[in-house]
């Protein structure tokens, strides 16, 4: 069956190197994934002030992620952790309390950094937040990718056959992964 997957790129940069990484994912994703990505650059700084009545960015990235069966996370690591712009659209989309867009929600987590350790103390961070907001996680196979020169091109062709390789299996195991979840917790459709 095909799977709505939703992905959040953690990064706003205009040259972001984990954009390239997603528009990779994209293209060696199983056909059966559907892949849309669910921005956030325009939403303000979250407060629970809004939670009344939220504005409608906010109210839009909710309704994208009801829409979508499994969220994907292609994100860098800011200073060990994962980047404000980021945070800031997981606590709206988790608010308000009793509506948390997450729960039973699949996720996988993958980021890159030109570090040789690849945005994996990151990871642990949005691993922490996200099984707080009651996302299933694939836990296995991990990925943290070491970017180096010319590793993705902008376009999301990958300049190694054994990245490609891995990249095209991440998305395999995730399939697989979002299939095992839906079995237990069905998407409840609008
Ligand atoms: C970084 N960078 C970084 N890298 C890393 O491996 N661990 C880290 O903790 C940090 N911290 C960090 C903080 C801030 C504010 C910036 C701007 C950068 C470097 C980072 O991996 C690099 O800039 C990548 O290009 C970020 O990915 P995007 O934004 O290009 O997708």
């Amino acid at each position: 069956s095909n799977y709505k997957v939703g992905y959040f790129v953690g990064s706003l940069a205009k040259g972001s190197l984990n954009r390239k990484l997603a528009k990779a994912l994209v293209r060696l994703a199983p056909a059966e994934l559907k892949m849309d990505e669910i921005a956030f650059r325009e939403l303000p700084i979250y407060s629970y002030d809004y939670d009344a009545d939220y504005p409608k960015v906010a109210r839009d990235l909710k309704t994208s992620i009801a829409a979508v069966d499994a969220i994907l996370f292609v994100t860098p690591e800011y200073n060990r952790s994962i980047p404000g712009g980021l945070k800031n659209a997981i606590d709206w989309a988790s608010r308000p309390w009793g509506q948390n867009s997450f729960t039973r929600k699949p996720s996988g987590i993958i980021g890159t950094s030109p570090g040789a350790i690849g945005t994996a103390v990151g990871q642990q961070h949005l691993k922490s937040i996200l099984s707080f907001c009651n996302s299933p996680m694939m836990n296995a196979i991990e990925a943290y990718i070491q970017f180096t020169p010319d590793l993705i091109s902008d376009d999301g062709l990958v300049g190694s056959k054994s990245t490609e390789e891995f990249l095209r299996n991440y998305m395999t195991e995730f399939s697989t992964f979002v299939g095992r979840v839906l079995s237990v917790y069905p998407r409840a459709t609008a």
